[in-house]
């Protein structure tokens, strides 16, 4: 049976500031921690031992997951003592591994929400021979990205990190943060310092003549490392355009967890998400969204692809578009926060305060 490695220990400076008190992975993606997706995934492909690699935050994922019984799991946790990298985090947890030196382990970053297909990553890794094998996905603008053009048989050729001019751009292959490895080369890894798995591991396995392969699979894949990318991806979640088979509730336009109350007559769609003991009142209108547990949103207010933190407050006929609202905000009434502002844990705007549009 293979096992599992998780890359959890990040400090999600993107996701800020929902990752100010909560790791990326522990921030509620449809109505659970994002990784219990993972999590249930991985396990729903026949992974039955996962270790999580921590660091940033690091004390809260045992309490939450314990030895992961309930989710059919064997779960092992490994915190650094300094942060170590991608490659010097996978290194780190080497001995808590089962497997014998030629069998494979699945490496999964912890913060990407995929349909890959697990098995088939697995199956093209043993057919292909390969050290490495890499999940690929297309992508319409790779430039953010590490570009992973391969031959006709699906071998790497190279990794070129974040192309910037046309020439650069040589396919629209990148790293979708999903491998498999032979147990022996995770053993080759540097032990004890901070290694990047994409800067360093890859390219130099790939100059010393190593075997990695990509494979490229299509489906649905979304990487949660900011704010617009995390909401859209609960929602699609939450609307059963993302599969998982942990979201806590039929697939549709929306998701209540018990405990929300949401006035009769407030109008929820684009698989918007309420945490449990929210209140939404009369009339409000909140679109592709997530509002996390115990967050008010008050009558008449307009929330359109924005993420409301946890026991945040937003005042009557106020209109989020694109925002994030930290844990505890306050947001008076008839404020217009737009197009990727951030208002910080605790902070408090008073009504009326803020008018702000891009455009204008
Ligand atoms: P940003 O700060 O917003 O870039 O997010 P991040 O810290 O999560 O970094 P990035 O998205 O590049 O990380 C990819 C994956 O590796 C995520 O799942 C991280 O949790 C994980 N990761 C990154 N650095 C470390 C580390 O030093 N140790 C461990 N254990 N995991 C890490």
């Amino acid at each position: 049976m293979t096992e599992a490695i998780l890359l959890v220990g990040g400090k999600g400076t993107r996701l800020r500031p929902l990752t100010v008190h909560t790791p990326k992975p522990m921030v509620p993606a449809a109505g659970v921690p994002f990784l219990t997706h993972q999590l249930a995934r991985a396990r729903a492909a026949g992974v039955e031992h996962i270790v999580l690699a921590t660091s940033y935050l690091a004390e809260v994922f045992e309490p939450y997951f314990g030895d992961g019984s309930e989710l059919g799991l064997h779960l092992e946790y490994v915190t650094e003592v300094e942060p170590l990298g991608t490659g010097g985090a996978i290194r780190n947890v080497a001995s808590r591994l089962h497997s014998a030196p030629e069998d494979p382990v699945l490496i999964f970053n912890g913060d990407i929400l995929t349909g890959l297909d697990i098995r088939a990553l697995v199956a093209t890794h043993e057919t292909s021979g390969a050290d490495v094998s890499l999940h690929l996905t297309r992508v319409d603008d790779p430039r953010a990205y590490g570009l992973v053009p391969t031959d006709d048989t699906g071998r790497v050729q190279a990794f070129l990190e974040k192309p910037q001019t046309p020439e650069e751009i040589v396919t629209d292959q990148i790293n979708a943060g999903a491998y498999v490895f032979r147990r022996s080369v995770i053993d080759t890894i540097p032990e004890g310092r901070p290694v990047s798995v994409e800067r360093e591991t890859f390219p130099e396995l790939l100059a010393s003549g190593a075997h990695l392969q990509g494979m490229v699979d299509s489906t649905y894949w979304l990487d949660l490392g900011t704010p617009q990318a995390f909401v859209r991806g609960s929602a699609d979640l939450v609307l059963g355009r993302a599969p998982s088979p942990a979201v806590p509730g039929r697939r549709g336009d929306r998701l209540v967890l018990p405990t929300a109350e949401v006035a009769a007559d407030a109008k929820l769609t684009g698989g918007t998400v309420v945490g449990a003991g929210a209140r939404i009142g009369a009339g409000a209108r909140i679109a592709g969204s997530t509002v996390l547990e115990g967050a008010v949103v008050e009558p008449g207010a307009v929330v359109t692809d924005s993420l409301i933190g946890a026991g945040a407050h937003i005042g009557a006929r106020t209109v989020l578009s694109g925002a994030v609202v930290g844990d505890g905000a306050r947001v008076g009434a008839d404020n217009e926060l737009r197009d990727g502002i951030r208002v910080w844990c605790g902070a408090e705007l008073a009504d009326g305060s803020v008018r702000f549009s891009s455009d204008q």
